[in-house]
């Protein structure tokens, strides 16, 4: 039988190691498979997951407590009722077409993950590649992409974004993990897309329980009983802090049925994806193209950051360092990092 994760294979080692991993209680760190404190089954059982679960969300309602002058009181109740806010038209019409003119024929070295069936092709928007895209950086300074998005994320700046292209079912039988409805992390993370495309279910919509990124009883019982239980076999996604919904588990938790986000280009879509999502179904070789977003901070730190831009370019040079780094640390090892680089003619053909 298969030790449950956080049971160490090397006791010794691993607890000569607790005094490295205990700070990471702090952070974002959420693998129940590799952390041997945030996985030990002991710890979990007192009840350290659900402690962190709701301690996570508590500071980060603070946090947006402290933005909420930054949106309007409807689309505030919404993003805290559904978990996901859906604004069609989002920019004026010659913004967006300057945009989109941009973002679609604009040839830019760029980096490509393959996973299951699908490939996602995404360009940084940092300093580097902003400089040859003016309709980006009228995007990024655009106030009411930076209020909305920021009051989402609970940061005065707006988090790291990219040019977003996935390539559905180029990899034709490869389970695609994003298909499973999951929650992405313990505590409130923000993706959002500005969708450039339709998106249907011909090229994969996202998907949003309505609702379940809140703490309600029965699920703390399920992430209690998620976090005891978890084990380092079968379902690596969950192990590594991602938690899938299993058979029965909706019905479980009272979850009503997903709403798949069937929205016309031009449109905005933010979700917190703690809440159970996933990519919905989509037809072989479709794509779809979008801005994209994602906002995921130290959920321990009660303050929102400063509103400085020019932090934003020093974020988005850490995002660019990291990806060098996993550059580096592949090849090293003789391997591709899992978000290889392409030049700009590259197509998913190619
Ligand atoms: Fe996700």
């Amino acid at each position: 039988m298969k030790k449950p994760a956080g049971s160490p294979k090397r006791p010794l080692r691993q607890l000569l190691l607790w005094p490295l991993y205990l700070p990471t209680l702090l952070t974002g760190a959420k693998s129940f498979k590799k952390n041997p404190v945030i996985g030990n089954r002991l710890l979990n059982r007192l009840g350290l997951h659900v402690l962190r679960l709701l301690l996570a969300a508590a500071i980060f309602k603070l946090r947006r407590w402290q933005l909420a002058w930054m949106l309007d009181s409807t689309d505030r109740q919404q993003l805290q009722r559904q978990g996901f806010l859906v604004k069609e038209s989002f920019l004026p019409a010659d913004m967006f077409q300057r945009l989109e003119e941009e973002a679609r024929n604009r040839q830019l070295e760029a980096r490509i993950c393959l996973q299951g069936d699908a490939i996602t092709h995404r360009v940084l928007l940092d300093h580097v590649t902003q400089a040859q895209l003016p309709a980006c950086r009228e995007l990024l300074a655009y106030r009411p992409w930076r209020r909305m998005l920021g009051y989402a994320a609970g940061r005065y700046r707006v988090p790291g974004v990219w040019i977003h292209r996935i390539y559905n079912g180029v990899n034709p039988g490869k389970l695609d993990p994003q298909l499973t409805l999951h929650s992405d992390s313990f505590h409130p993370t923000i993706k959002a897309w500005l969708f450039l495309d339709d998106v249907d279910e011909r090229n994969g919509p996202f998907t949003y329980v309505p609702g379940s990124h809140r703490l309600s009883l029965r699920r703390l019982v399920w992430e209690y009983r998620r976090s005891v239980g978890m084990t380092g076999e079968g379902d690596h996604y969950s192990a590594s802090g991602s938690l899938r919904l299993g058979p029965g588990d909706s019905e479980y938790l009272n979850l009503p049925p997903p709403v798949a986000c069937k929205v016309a280009r031009n449109t905005l879509v933010i979700a917190d994806t703690h809440g159970f999502h996933c990519r919905g179904a989509s037809q072989p070789g479709s794509s779809r193209l979008a801005i994209w977003c994602i906002s995921r901070t130290n959920p321990f730190n009660p303050l929102p950051g400063l509103p400085f831009r020019f932090l934003d370019r020093i974020d988005l040079a850490i995002f660019r360092g990291h990806l060098a780094w996993q550059d580096w640390r592949a090849a090293r090892r003789g391997g591709k990092p899992s978000w290889r680089k392409t030049p700009p003619e590259w197509r998913p053909d190619s």
